[in-house]
């Protein structure tokens, strides 16, 4: 097989030097739906442009490049700092304690997913982002029926689903960013928003679109990560043992579990200049598709590529955070979220198993599961760590 596979409208790779080269490369940009996919996907996406705010158009972090792309991203990291989110690591430790708290009054078989996955990420980036404890069911409902936005080929019924669900956070986004201006709180998006408005540095929809996908990217992809971490695991006893006995492997467990697993499937990008890329010539305006997932698993980069191995020495050379300009804003959160989640479960419920039919999201470009039923066995008490 090809390093770039040319494929009927896409080329593909699964290289991991390709797919690293590539998302550092000024000769690929973002995908930006609507402008400058080829032709046939072009038209798809312009005649079923609802006109609301997507993560893959413009003014979105995902689909803008420098100038623009500078300005967003910069004023988000200038919020986002490592300071903030080391200070956030307490927090999610919180909230771990309190969801599994709430487990244990529920003896018997819970899903996980809905229960403790789903949960821990949006009480996390709510926090983070001023949202009232009172609006965070409505806004993991958006977050479920809008998942599907990344993925292309959507049938009739799931692009209405999809929409509706960017509409109701839409417009619950622009009410939330009112409240704040009204009323800033101590919060990370209070801050963002007085960023954005010091000199005019972002206008309304950037603002809106910047904090929304920061909302948004920042819990689809963490619930993914503890439910394929809290399955992998739970089918690998010998690791919990492990982990038990030495609890500084954790976050390489959780790098190995990102790479195993990438709760981000792939991306995508547009060739800007005709160029060779591993001997395979690419024209300006054709679609490269960068499989992250498949990356991941090179054997040219990682030895024995689809075993699990939490002490593998180079877990964390995987690209689920993807590389480049683009590299998730999040990372480091999403590092913290899924070490002390995890861990923290796995502490409070050592005799944890599966325990029924376990059903996989129907997305493509997330990669998770839906539904995770777990007896929890006897609960430990909470270990603050
Ligand atoms: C396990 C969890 C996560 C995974 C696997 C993940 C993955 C990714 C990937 C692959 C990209 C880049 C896509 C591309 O290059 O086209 C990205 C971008 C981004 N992520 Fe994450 N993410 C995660 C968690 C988070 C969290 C917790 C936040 C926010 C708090 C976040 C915020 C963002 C933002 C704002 C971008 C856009 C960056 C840019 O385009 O400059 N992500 N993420």
């Amino acid at each position: 097989m090809g390093r770039l596979v040319q494929c009927p409208v896409i080329f593909i790779t699964v290289d991991h030097e390709v797919a690293h080269d590539l998302l550092r490369s000024d000769d690929f940009r973002v995908i930006s739906v609507g402008w400058n996919l080829p032709k046939p996907l072009r038209w798809v996406a312009q005649h079923t442009d609802a006109g609301l705010l997507h993560p893959l158009q413009p003014p979105s972090l995902l689909s803008v490049e420098p100038p623009e792309h500078t300005r967003y991203r910069k004023l988000v990291s200038s919020v986002f700092t490592t300071r903030a989110v080391a200070a956030l690591r307490d927090r999610v430790q919180d909230t771990a304690n309190r969801l599994l708290d709430e487990l244990g009054n529920d003896p018997g078989t819970v899903d996980v997913v809905e229960r403790y996955c789903s949960q821990l990420p949006v009480a996390v980036i709510a926090d983070i982002l001023g949202v009232p404890e009172g609006d965070r069911r409505e806004i993991l409902e958006f977050g479920e029926l809008a998942a599907p936005s990344l993925d292309f080929g959507l049938s009739w019924k799931q692009y209405r689903k999809v929409n509706r669900g960017l509409e109701g956070f839409n417009v619950w986004l622009a009410e939330h960013l009112r409240r704040l201006r009204r009323n800033p709180g101590d919060d990370l998006m209070s801050q963002l928003i007085e960023a954005a408005d010091e000199g005019g540095r972002l206008n309304e929809r950037e603002l809106q679109a910047t904090a929304g996908l920061v909302l948004a990217a920042g819990f689809e992809t963490t619930v993914n990560l503890l439910g394929n971490g809290i399955k992998m695991l739970l089918e690998a006893p010998q690791h919990l043992e492990t982990l038990g006995a030495r609890p500084e492997l954790w976050p390489n467990a959780v790098e190995e579990i990102l790479r195993l697993e990438s709760p981000v499937q792939l991306t995508g990008r547009i060739v800007r200049r005709d160029v060779d890329v591993a001997g395979t010539p690419v024209r300006r305006g054709d679609l490269a598709v960068i499989y992250l997932a498949g990356a991941n698993r090179d054997p040219l980069v990682f030895e024995d590529p689809h075993r699990f191995d939490i002490e593998r020495p180079n877990a964390n050379k995987h690209l689920s955070f993807s590389g480049g300009r683009h590299f998730c804003l999040g990372a480091a959160l999403a590092r913290a979220e899924g070490e002390v989640g995890l861990r923290t479960f796995f502490e409070r419920y050592p005799d944890a198993r599966l325990a029924g039919t376990c059903a996989r999201r129907d997305t493509r470009v997330l990669r998770g599961w839906s539904s995770l039923p777990v007896a929890l066995g006897a609960a430990r008490s909470a270990v603050n760590s």
